[in-house]
C-alpha cells in the first residue's frame, strides 16, 4: 500500500482509497445505526496502535469500559498500548457547555500532548446535536474540522445518517466538511432475506478514489470490503 496514506488495514476499503487516507485530513463514515460505523472507527484505530502509531477515540455514546471491552472481545490485545499509545476518553454530551468545552479545547491539547497520529469522534452527530441553530453549528463545525487539520493527525468522524435520508448525515452538514465522506449502508434485493451491507465512497478531496458501490461484512476479529463483488 502506498507509504504516505493513512490505512485501515482493511484491504479492500484501503484500495477504495487508492491507498488510504491523506495524512492530516478528516474523513467521515456515515450511515444507519447497527451499519459498523463503531466498529470502522475502532479498526481504523487498531491498525494505527499495530503500525506504531498513537491514538485517540473520543466516545459520545459509550463508558470507555465498553469501548476497551468490545476490542478486547475482537482478540486485540489492547493491554500493551492502552495509557500510552491508546487514549479512549468518554464525553457526556448531556453537559452542554462541558462537552462544547472539552471538545473545543481540550481535545486539541489532548491531542498535541500525545502526538496523535489518528483521531476517532463516534458520533460526531451527538456533538452536532449541541448547536441549537444551523448557522452556530456550520460555523463551528468548520472551525473544529480546521483545528484538527492544523494539528497533524487523521480524524474519522462517524455520523448517524438522516432519519429520512440515508445517504445525508443527520445534519447534511459533515459529508461537506470533510475531506473524505465514506457511505455505509443496508442494500436490499428482490427477496426480503436478501440484505446487505453496501459501502461507498463518495468523496475524496485531493485524491482518485473507487466510485463503487461494494458488499462489506462485519466479523469477530475484522472487516471484509469485497472489492471483487457487486453488491447484487
Ligand atoms: N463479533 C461480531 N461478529 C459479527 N458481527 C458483529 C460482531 N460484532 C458486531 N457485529 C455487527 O456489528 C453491528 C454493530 O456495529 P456498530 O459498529 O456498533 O454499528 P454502528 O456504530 O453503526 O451503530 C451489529 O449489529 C452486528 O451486526
Ligand atoms: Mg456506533
Amino acid at each position: 500500500m502506498s507509504g504516505d496514506r493513512i490505512t485501515f488495514g482493511i484491504k479492500g476499503l484501503d484500495e477504495m482509497l487508492s491507498g488510504g487516507l491523506i495524512p492530516g485530513t478528516v474523513a467521515s463514515v456515515i450511515g444507519q445505526y447497527g451499519c459498523g460505523k463503531t466498529n470502522f472507527a475502532l479498526y481504523f484505530l487498531w491498525s494505527g496502535l499495530l503500525n506504531g502509531e498513537n491514538v485517540i477515540h473520543i466516545t459520545l455514546e459509550e463508558r470507555t469500559g465498553r469501548i476497551e471491552y468490545y476490542m478486547r472481545d475482537k482478540g486485540w490485545d489492547i493491554t500493551p498500548y492502552l495509557g500510552k499509545s491508546l487514549t479512549i476518553v468518554n464525553l457526556d454530551p448531556s453537559d452542554f457547555n462541558l462537552a462544547i468545552n472539552s471538545v473545543k479545547n481540550e481535545l486539541p491539547e489532548l491531542i498535541k500532548r500525545t502526538g496523535a497520529h489518528r483521531v476517532t469522534i463516534d458520533p460526531v452527530s451527538l456533538f452536532e446535536d449541541l448547536f441549537d441553530d444551523d448557522a452556530t453549528r456550520r460555523r463551528e463545525m468548520m472551525r473544529f474540522l480546521d483545528r484538527l487539520r492544523d494539528l497533524n493527525c487523521t480524524s474519522l468522524l462517524t455520523s448517524e445518517a438522516d432519519k429520512e435520508n440515508e445517504f445525508s448525515s443527520r445534519y447534511n452538514l459533515i459529508e461537506y466538511l470533510s475531506d473524505t465522506v465514506i457511505l455505509l449502508r443496508y442494500a436490499r434485493g428482490d427477496s426480503v432475506s436478501d440484505i446487505h451491507l453496501a459501502i461507498e465512497v463518495v468523496k475524496m478531496r485531493m485524491s482518485g478514489h473507487s466510485r463503487e458501490v461494494k458488499p462489506y461484512e462485519i466479523l469477530k476479529e475484522s472487516m471484509i470490503v469485497y472489492t471483487e463483488a457487486n453488491v447484487f
